[in-house]
């Protein structure tokens, strides 16, 4: 069995994030989305791993080089525009060839792994086994209908949902998933839906079996589902102090601090995870907060976000809390007149201010 990740698109609902990198590779509790699901495929005992790549090509190749770092073995597949998750299986024929495979959505964070569901897929051989979840919002998923435990229609974010149960990003196939991702055409949005491509399946008579998740996953496309997995990550964290703790310093609950990183005069509250060669002064860090390397926080409370590298926050006077910061941005205080804000926000960009 092979797997493929989904690496490409455009990310437009992380902007301005995605303006300057792959949002596969934003850091949840400190470590990129992206090798969450590296792992948990590893863990299904799947080695052979090709990732389809976009714009942000030579990112992801930095991240996961030939895959023996994490077990496993790359290749790369260019995907020249980002047509579809169907169109994504079908530039990834000559890699893929006869072999079943798992197909993993990069941006997806599923805490307890695919194993069994791979299992159940090599036991049973069905044409297609995709994964389902309950949700409150289907309108913003592809949904399923079924009859029984037999799907029988697929429907890419429709405007009345039939029913609740969302795809989640994982969906395992049959080399038959060829004819039916060469026959469909393009939907509306000119993309080439993977949920018109298993529907092609079902109408051709072929085995579609689904699998309902209870367990927790996020689709991490937006910023609220990102901070969602950040806290849900976190919450499984343990108490780790590689850093300084300084004087007039205070730990509450499961804290991970990075090595090189200095705290003085704050209260750090967990779960949270400072990075590698932080400094953090005077200042307060609240539960679900992950800060990456060399960032600076001085006067300043922040809670329930991720800040990137190298950011320097000071002097800030009021809590922040549910941003994503991303890197070697500053947030500062000014003393310069006249008082006023002063912006240098790229494209994007969204500042709520008091
Ligand atoms: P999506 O989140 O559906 O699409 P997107 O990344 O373009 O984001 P947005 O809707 O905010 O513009 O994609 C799911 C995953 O699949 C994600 O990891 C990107 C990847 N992908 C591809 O590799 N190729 C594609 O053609 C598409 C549409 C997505």
């Amino acid at each position: 069995m092979k797997a493929l990740i989904l690496s490409g698109g455009k990310g437009t609902r992380l902007r301005p994030i995605t303006h300057t990198g792959a949002k596969q590779l934003i850091p949840v509790g400190n470590k990129p989305i992206l090798y969450y699901g590296v792992e948990a495929i590893r863990d299904a005992g799947i080695t052979d791993v090709g990732i389809v790549v976009g714009e942000t090509e030579a990112e992801i190749r930095e991240a996961l080089g030939d895959g023996s770092a994490f077990g496993i073995r790359t290749t790369y597949i260019r995907q020249d525009a980002p047509l579809g998750l169907a169109h994504a299986v079908k530039v990834s024929q000559d890699f893929l060839k006869q072999d079943p495979f798992v197909m993993y959505l990069g941006d997806n964070l599923i805490l307890d792994g695919i194993t069994p569901l791979v299992r159940e897929f090599e036991r049973d051989h069905p044409n297609s086994q995709i994964l389902l979840a309950h949700v409150a919002n289907p309108q913003e998923f592809g949904v399923a209908e079924l009859d029984g435990s037999r799907v029988i229609r697929l429907t890419e974010k429709p405007k009345h949902p039939r029913s609740d149960l969302a795809l989640v990003g994982v969906y395992m196939f049959d080399p038959r998933i060829f004819e039916a991702v060469n026959a469909i055409k393009p939907s509306f949005r000119n993309e080439l839906e993977i949920t018109d491509a298993i529907q092609w399946l079902i109408d051709h008579g072929m085995e579609v079996r689904c699998h309902v998740i209870t367990g927790w996953w996020k689709d991490t496309g937006k910023l609220q589902d990102m901070l969602e997995a950040n806290r849900m990550v976190l919450s499984r964290l343990k108490r780790s102090i590689r850093g300084a703790l300084g004087p007039g310093t205070r730990t509450e609950g499961e804290v991970a601090i990075g090595e090189g990183t200095t705290v003085e005069n704050s209260i750090l509250r967990g779960p949270l995870i400072l990075g590698e060669r932080c400094t953090i002064r005077n200042s307060y860090i609240g539960p679900f907060t992950s800060v990456y390397d060399d960032v600076t926080i001085q006067n300043s409370e922040i809670e329930h976000s991720i800040v990137l590298e190298r950011c320097v926050i000071q002097d800030i006077p009021v809590r922040i809390e549910a941003s994503l910061i991303g890197k070697e941005v500053r947030i500062q205080r000014s003393q310069l007149k006249p008082t006023a804000y002063r912006f240098m926000v790229g494209d994007s960009s969204l500042v709520d201010v008091l």
